[in-house]
């Protein structure tokens, strides 16, 4: 744990995203919700919709909402960053960070198999607000 608090507050850099201000809705356009990332009701084709239902589950199941906010999962935790507002997140990052943990965020490696650990990734990685 050294370092731990060097690392925290490293990372709890202002983000004050609200946490859901839906936009206002541009000109009635029918492709509108191509534009829109991916809340699981888009619909969209190349969107795993079993494996983010998967990672949904795993992301309660396993108390992450307890530490962090993802409005996906109606969750508001704030010991750990928000995982909305963030664009760096990808499903490489997320993968490692579930897996190895880092400062306060427990690592998950030990029990999540890596699949489990990839589909929460999968799922936060497109659910999350950019
Ligand atoms: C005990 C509170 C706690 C729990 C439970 C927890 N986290 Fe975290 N998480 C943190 C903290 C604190 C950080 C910041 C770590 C750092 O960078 O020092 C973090 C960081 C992260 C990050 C990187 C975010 C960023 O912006 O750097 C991701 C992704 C993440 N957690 C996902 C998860 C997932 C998925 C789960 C559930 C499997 C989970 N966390 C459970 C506290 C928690």
């Amino acid at each position: 744990m050294v370092g731990t608090l060097a690392i925290l507050s490293a990372c709890m850099l202002p983000s004050s995203e609200a946490v859901s201000q839906p936009a206002p809705a541009p000109a009635a356009t029918p492709t509108a919700a191509a534009t829109i990332p991916a809340t699981a009701a888009a619909g969209s084709a190349a969107l795993d919709q079993a494996r983010i239902a998967g990672g949904r589950e795993l992301f309660s199941n396993w108390g992450c909402a307890a530490c962090h906010t993802l409005s996906d999962a109606q969750s508001n935790g704030a010991v750990g960053p928000s995982l909305d507002g963030n664009a760096s997140l990808t499903e490489d990052f997320i993968t490692a960070r579930v897996t190895n943990g880092q400062g306060a965020m427990p690592a998950f490696g030990g029990q999540l198999s890596p699949k489990e650990v990839a589909d929460i990734a999968y799922y936060i990685a497109h659910v999350a607000k950019k």
